[in-house]
C-alpha cells in the first residue's frame, strides 16, 4: 500500500469512527479499537500492508527464527500421541502471515513423515491480507492445510493455537477514580478524537474484578479483555477432546491489576516504535494490551478446559529443546559470524529483559486428557544435554 494509500484509508477510517461517535454520543474505548484494527475496509488488519517483520511494525516470536515452530511441532507430536487416533488436527486462529504453521509444518514433514502426513492443519483467519499471504506461504503444504470459521471446528479433536491471537482483541480500559470504576469512551475533538471517562458501559467489567476478587487500585488505569474470555469459552466449548495453546505477552491477573502498575499495558506498534496514544495514526498502527492469564484460565474451566500448563515463553521452549536445538542449528554453521548471529537471534525467543523470554507465556489446557506430563513441562534439569555443554 503506498503512503498516499494510507493516508485515504485514514481519513475515510477517522470519517467513519466520527460518524459513529455522533449517532452514539460517544465509543467505548473497545469498540474505537476494533474499528481501528478490523474495519472491514480500512483496519490495520484487514488493509493489505506489511505489518510483520523487518519491514513492518512489529516482530512475532515466529518472524524471529524458524526453530519456534520446529518446538511447537514437537508438542503437537507429543500431544498426537497421547490422545492416539488415526489423525491429528491443528486449527490456529490468527495466524497472521502463516510464518508459523509454515515452520510446524516444515519441521515435521521431516521429522516425523508420518505424523505429517495424517495432520490437519485449520486456519481461522478474519483478514482476508493475511488470509492471502498464508496461502501463499503455504501453498507447499497445499494437501495439509485449509481455511474455516470458528464454527466449522465444532468436535475437533486436537490443539487449538494461537500466537498473539489475543492481546489483539479490543479491550475496555477503565480507571479508578474517588472510588469508582469509570470507562474509557472516545468522543471527536477538534480534527481528531479525545478521550472522557464515564460510567462503565456493561456491569461486566465490575464483573470482571468480583470474580477475579481484585480491586483497581486508586488512579490507576488498566485494560479489561472482554472479548478474550468470552472466545475462550467458544475454544472450549468447540474442542471435542485435545489442548488448547495460548502463546501471548500477558501476566497471571494479580501482576497485570497490580497496584504498581499504574496506567496498563496498552501499546501501539507503529513500524518498530511504540507509542502510548491509540488516538493518532488512526487505521495505520497496531494496538494491543497484554493478556489476563487468570481470566484466560478461569473462563476455560468453565468450559471444561483444565489448565495443564503454564509457564514463561523460556520455560516453555526450553522444555520443548531449545538448547538442543540452537546447538544442532549451530553445528551447520561454518562460519563463525553467522554462528554468533545465529546465537543473537535465538537469544530474542528466550532472554527475559528486552526479550520475549518473560513477558511471554505459554498457556496449555485440555480437555478429555486426563493430566499428562506435557513435553514443554520438562525442567532444564530433566533435559540430557551433549557431554562436556557446561
Ligand atoms: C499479531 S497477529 C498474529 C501473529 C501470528 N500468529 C504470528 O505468529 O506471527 C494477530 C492475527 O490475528 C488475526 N485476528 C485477529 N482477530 C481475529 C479473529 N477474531 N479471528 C481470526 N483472526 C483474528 C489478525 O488478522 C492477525 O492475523
Amino acid at each position: 500500500m503506498s503512503q498516499e494509500q494510507a493516508a485515504a484509508g485514514q481519513l475515510e477510517l477517522e470519517a467513519f469512527i466520527r460518524r459513529r461517535i455522533a449517532e452514539a454520543g460517544g465509543i467505548t474505548f473497545a469498540e474505537y479499537m476494533g474499528h481501528c484494527l478490523y474495519h472491514p475496509e480500512y483496519g490495520y488488519y484487514m488493509a493489505p500492508r506489511e505489518r510483520i517483520g523487518k519491514g513492518g511494525d512489529f516482530f512475532t516470536s515466529s518472524s524471529v527464527h524458524s526453530l519456534f515452530g520446529r518446538l511447537v511441532g514437537r508438542q503437537f507430536l507429543q500431544m498426537g500421541e497421547l490422545l492416539g487416533g488415526d489423525g491429528f488436527t491443528v486449527a490456529e486462529q490468527g495466524a497472521g502471515e502463516g510464518h508459523l504453521a509454515l515452520d510446524i509444518l516444515d519441521a515435521l514433514a521431516e521429522e516425523s513423515p508420518e505424523f505429517y502426513r495424517t495432520l490437519r492443519y485449520r486456519l481461522v483467519e478474519i483478514s482476508p491480507d493475511n488470509r492471502d499471504r498464508q496461502e501463499r506461504l503455504l501453498a507447499a503444504h497445499r494437501e495439509r492445510v485449509e481455511w474455516c470459521t470458528l464454527d466449522e471446528l465444532q468436535g475437533m479433536e486436537g490443539c487449538f493455537l494461537s500466537n498473539e491471537l489475543v492481546d489483539a482483541f479490543p479491550v475496555h480500559l477503565v480507571e479508578k477514580r474517588d472510588g469508582a470504576l469509570r470507562e474509557v469512551f472516545v468522543v471527536s475533538e477538534g480534527d481528531g478524537f479525545a478521550e472522557e471517562l464515564r460510567a462503565p458501559s456493561t456491569p461486566d467489567i465490575a464483573g470482571r474484578f468480583t470474580g477475579l476478587g481484585m480491586e483497581l487500585a486508586e488512579g490507576n488505569r488498566a485494560e479489561v479483555n472482554l472479548e478474550s474470555t468470552r472466545w475462550m469459552r467458544r475454544v472450549g466449548g468447540l474442542l471435542g477432546r485435545g489442548f488448547v495453546l495460548t502463546i501471548d505477552y500477558g501476566y497471571p491477573a494479580a501482576e497485570l491489576y497490580s497496584p504498581l502498575r499504574r496506567s496498563g499495558t496498552l501499546l501501539c506498534y507503529h513500524r518498530h516504535r511504540t507509542s502510548e496514544d491509540p488516538l493518532r495514526n488512526v487505521g495505520l498502527q497496531d494496538i494491543t494490551a497484554h493478556v489476563d492469564f487468570t481470566s484466560l484460565q478461569n473462563s476455560g474451566e468453565e468450559a471444561g478446559l483444565d489448565s495443564l500448563y503454564f509457564g514463561h515463553q523460556y520455560q516453555f521452549l526450553l522444555g520443548l529443546g531449545f538448547v538442543e536445538g540452537l546447538l544442532q542449528l549451530q553445528a551447520r554453521e561454518t562460519d563463525e559470524k553467522r554462528a554468533r548471529a545465529l546465537r543473537l537471534t535465538l537469544k530474542n525467543l528466550i532472554m527475559p529483559d528486552g526479550g520475549m523470554g518473560e513477558t511471554f507465556k505459554a498457556l496449555v489446557q485440555g480437555k478429555g486428557v486426563g493430566r499428562p506430563q506435557l513435553l514443554c513441562s520438562r525442567s532444564i534439569g530433566d533435559i540430557s544435554l551433549p557431554a562436556g555443554m557446561f
